[in-house]
């Protein structure tokens, strides 16, 4: 964990990945994507990196890129890399939109937003994966119809399952794998995701920054029992085309 002192710093230091995903499904996801050895990953808003990580060391790929624009996730993912003697992955500082190079298989989980949403994503991740190629896709959608104040988080995009599917076929890709985040990895992603700064707010209740700390916590975690618990969904794809 980074340094304890700075609840900013330790904002994603409990969580695995930045979506709701267990260890097992990332691992069914990999096998369904297929990476060949010798073979490029590319992971377009990949956060600190640690699926593209897995995704590069565990298939013998030989290149493996992270894109993102924030700064200390990237740092975070060049260490683990160096830790895990995974030179051959390196991160980039740049807006996905503005990536042009292919890659062999390609990773967007929950950054469909960085490439201008759900449609304009798909359109541009057919033109970076190589012919033959995969996309892992992660994208949220409803589980139901939304209420007004689920709308006024998560914006009007957002689409109900059926209809993510047939805008995932109009794009031209083949569903090869569909599954979907469950409660569990729902309710450990929104833990893992108050953790890092709930455990510095136990260990620094009279620091300044606590009250406003504290509020974001209990405000995050009122609006997911209240708002989106069990209407939010996420699902993830596997494409060709
Ligand atoms: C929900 S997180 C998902 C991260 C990662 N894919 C994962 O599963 O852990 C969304 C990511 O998109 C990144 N992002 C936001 N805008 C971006 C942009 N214009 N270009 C690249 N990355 C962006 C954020 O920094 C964040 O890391």
């Amino acid at each position: 964990m980074p340094s304890v002192d700075d609840p900013a710093s330790v904002r994603y230091a409990r969580m695995r990945w930045n979506t709701p995903l267990s260890a097992e499904h990332a691992d069914l996801l990999l096998q369904r994507l297929d990476i060949p050895a010798g073979g490029s990953v590319l992971d377009l808003g990949c956060g600190w990196g640690e699926l593209l990580l897995r995704a590069v060391t565990g298939s013998g790929a030989t290149i493996g890129v992270g894109v993102d624009t924030d700064q200390s996730a990237l740092a975070r993912g060049r260490r683990a890399a160096l830790d895990r003697g995974a030179a051959q992955v390196s991160f980039v500082r740049q807006a996905a939109a503005t990536w042009r190079r292919p890659a062999d298989r390609v990773l967007c989980l929950g950054s469909a937003h960085a490439l201008g949403g759900t449609a304009a994503g798909l359109a541009t991740l057919a033109e970076l994966v190589e012919p033959g190629g995969r996309l892992l896709f992660g994208d949220g959608f409803w589980e139901r119809t939304p209420s007004p104040e689920a709308v006024k988080i998560f914006g009007a995009d957002v689409l109900s399952l059926p209809d993510l599917v047939e805008l995932v076929r109009a794009t031209g890709w083949r569903v090869l794998h569909l599954s979907t985040a469950d409660q569990r990895e729902w309710d450990d992603f929104e833990s893992t995701w108050r953790a890092g700064r709930q455990e510095w707010l136990l260990a620094h209740p009279d620091d300044p920054r606590a009250e406003g700390v504290r509020d974001e916590l209990d405000t995050r975690l009122r609006e997911y029992v209240t708002v989106y618990r069990g209407l939010l969904g996420l699902g993830y794809f596997v494409l060709g085309r």
